[in-house]
């Protein structure tokens, strides 16, 4: 675990997910590049850009039907269960209209893979990973992105440790991932899990 920024000050209790977000949130580099892969109705880009303030947010889903996919077989979220794809992805144009406008908020409305291949290496101060939970998905966000980061740079993959009905892909990609000593494990609380790279 890495020194006192990220020692986690409420020993007392148990937080819960959000808490733990925001907790990372705070710590990643201010004002700099980030993509948010997976982002739904935009609840946690909001929170990026409330906490964060960066002056690019990337925010990367194909936001269709298929990409309910993260629901893989029957699994229904709250979200997409009362939009369809259009609908899911006008809300977040909408939400976001005047970020959009002011061009700190893109909206890639693409799969991880292709929108990732548009940007250059070293692009990005940090990424969160909260797309297709399954093992190749995951494996495969990391390994492209981690390109795309700068040095230093920071990943936050959600789900870590939550074996979901993605059987514990993220969980695996993830350690796998770790094991090729490419980046520095810094915080793990609540199915949050932060690397950087070295
Ligand atoms: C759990 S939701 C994201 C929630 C959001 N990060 C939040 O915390 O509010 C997962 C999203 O991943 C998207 N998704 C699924 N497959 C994807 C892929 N290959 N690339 C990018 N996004 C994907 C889905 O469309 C869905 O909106």
């Amino acid at each position: 675990m890495h020194p006192v920024l990220w020692r986690w000050r409420f020993a007392a209790r148990r937080p819960d997910r959000d808490e733990v977000r925001e907790f990372i949130v705070r710590r990643m580099p201010r004002h700099g590049v980030v993509a948010e892969i997976g982002v739904d109705l935009g609840d946690f880009s909001e929170k990026i850009l409330a906490v964060n303030r960066p002056r690019e947010l990337h925010l990367i889903d194909p936001w269709t039907v298929e990409s309910g996919e993260y629901r893989q077989r029957e699994v229904a979220l709250e979200s997409a269960r009362k939009l369809d794809s259009a609908g899911r992805f006008d809300l977040v144009r909408d939400r976001f209209s005047s970020d959009i406008a002011g061009g700190s908020v893109i909206l890639h409305r693409a799969n991880s893979e292709v929108a990732g291949a548009e940007f250059p290496d070293n692009f990005f101060d940090w990424v969160y990973i909260d797309g297709n939970h399954s093992y190749e998905f995951v494996r495969q966000d990391l390994e492209l992105y981690f390109r795309k980061l700068k040095p230093g740079g920071f990943i936050v993959c959600d789900d870590y440790h939550h074996a979901g009905f993605w059987n514990d892909g993220v969980t695996r990609a993830v350690d796998e991932f770790m094991a090729t000593g490419r980046a520095r494990r810094i915080f793990k609380r609540r199915s949050q899990f932060v690397m950087r790279k070295r």
